[in-house]
């Protein structure tokens, strides 16, 4: 069973100024996998609180994958990718690669996300754009690999079938 984490980043959602449909999207998603909800939260596009809430929920070693939402654009408020990346015990360019390239046929504005991931620990760490519609067609991209690629942070599996 994949223990997953929902950080929602969002200065209007955590003051209550925006309902969360990006987070509820990614429920929806993850529900398809084999999968229970460890942790929810919303907070603010704050560099100091993002890193705090990654490293307190990867260290705590009872969440396998953490996925974000926000933040990832250009704005100036935008700090997601560099939260993860400073607190990445490596860094795993290709599925944010693989969600830029594989939506870009839905929207040019794909390439307009910075998104990042990383593993922390034994916790794999991906970033999504904020909106619903994004997450939906970035988690469809991805989802397919994510149970594998947190068996092997934990080990489960060392060599290749
Ligand atoms: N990716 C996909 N697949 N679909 C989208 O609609 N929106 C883009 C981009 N990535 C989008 C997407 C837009 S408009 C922006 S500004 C960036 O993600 C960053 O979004 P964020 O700042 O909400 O994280």
């Amino acid at each position: 069973m994949l223990k997953v984490g929902i950080l929602t980043i969002s200065d209007k959602g955590s003051r209550g100024q925006r309902e969360d449909k990006s987070g509820q999207v990614i429920k929806n998603s993850l529900a398809l996998l084999d999968s229970h909800f460890a942790r929810y939260e919303i907070i603010p596009d704050e560099m100091d609180i993002i890193r705090q809430k990654l490293v307190e929920w990867a260290d705590a070693g009872n969440v396998d994958v953490i996925i974000t939402t926000g933040g990832t654009g250009l704005g100036p408020r935008d700090v997601t990718p560099e939260a993860t990346l400073s607190i990445a015990d490596k860094v795993v360019p290709g599925l944010a690669e693989a969600m830029r390239a594989g939506t870009l046929d839905k929207t040019p504005m794909a390439m307009l996300s910075r998104a990042a991931a990383g593993v922390r620990g034994k916790c794999l760490i991906v970033n999504l754009p904020g909106s619903p519609r994004a997450v939906g067609e970035c988690l469809a991209v991805i989802l397919p690999v994510i149970p594998h690629a947190v068996e092997i942070i934990k080990g489960e599996v060392t060599e290749h079938s």
